[in-house]
């Protein structure tokens, strides 16, 4: 079995059916195929592939539906968790088949252990609620699992950031009991990175001892406004993914990858050395 391990992550698809387009500007739908054919092409390709929650727009079942028909196109496993904008009940109905979404009576969380690198997804979602919380069951799991190999490399992962932006309108939304949070990931040190989405931008910090990755959105990104009282907008900015790398020699690698082809690539010497 080889040791090195690559995980793509994407994040708020926030997919509609019947070809509507997200706040009537955005084709969500679009915007996913050409996420899948950038990671069907890369190489070396990704092992697996974590959506890290709004995987549709409205909790709909024909939204899930059009999303299920998408994601057959993509060539390796998914592992999915749920965002504010998804339905528990609605995303299961339409994934039997995809066992992991199964394996809690009343949340969405699952912990995967077939691979080199421990993956763990938390539901963070408050039904009918934009925010994020982990009710104490939900954080008993993550310890008790976390608990059980503490030298397998783990990626954890949640819909909700647990950190202030500084994107204010956002930040109303994000993981209200952080810090509970933390206190269980700082307990168990082999935490490579806590994943999440909701912000639709690369966001980086420092948490409970490890680091948490924001992923951009595969359609539309929040705008950079860090003003308190910011409209709450979006921009077309490129859209991208995370691809965390793990190896025994480096642990953890985590780049920012574009989605969209841009110009190039271009060699930076040619038969006299440094092209000048
Ligand atoms: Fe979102």
């Amino acid at each position: 079995m080889t040791t090195s391990f690559l995980i793509a992550q994407i994040s708020d698809l926030h997919i509609k059916a019947g070809g509507r387009l997200s706040y009537r500007r955005v084709d969500t739908l679009a915007a996913l195929q050409r996420t899948i054919d950038r990671l069907n092409s890369l190489q070396p390709r990704p092992d697996v592939v974590v959506i890290t929650g709004d995987l549709v727009d409205f909790g709909r079942a024909d939204e899930y539906a059009t999303l299920k028909a998408a994601l057959a196109a993509l060539d390796m496993p998914y592992y999915l968790i749920p965002g504010n904008h998804d339905d528990r009940q609605a995303l299961r109905q339409a994934f039997p088949e995809l066992l992991h979404l199964h394996r809690d009576p009343e949340f969405v969380q699952w912990c995967i252990d077939d691979y080199p690198v421990r993956l763990i997804g938390l539901d963070s979602t408050v039904p009918g609620q934009s925010h994020g919380e982990l009710c104490h069951r939900r954080l008993s799991w993550l310890d008790e699992r976390l608990a059980e190999q503490p030298d397998k490399p783990t990626l954890v992962m949640l819909h909700h950031p647990p950190f202030v932006s500084g994107i204010g309108h956002m930040d109303v939304q994000r993981l209200l009991n952080s810090d509970a949070l933390a206190a269980v990931i700082r307990k168990h040190t082999q935490v490579e990175r806590v994943l999440c989405g909701h912000l639709h931008r690369s966001i980086q910090q420092r948490f409970g001892g490890s680091i948490v990755c924001c992923c951009p959105g595969t359609a539309h990104q929040v705008a950079l406004d860090l003003n308190p009282d910011a409209a709450a907008c979006f921009v077309m900015e490129p859209p991208g993914y995370l691809l965390h790398c793990w190896t025994p020699e480096q642990a953890m690698i985590s780049h920012l990858g574009m989605i969209e082809a841009f110009d190039g690539p271009y060699p930076f010497y040619d038969e006299n050395g440094l092209i000048d």
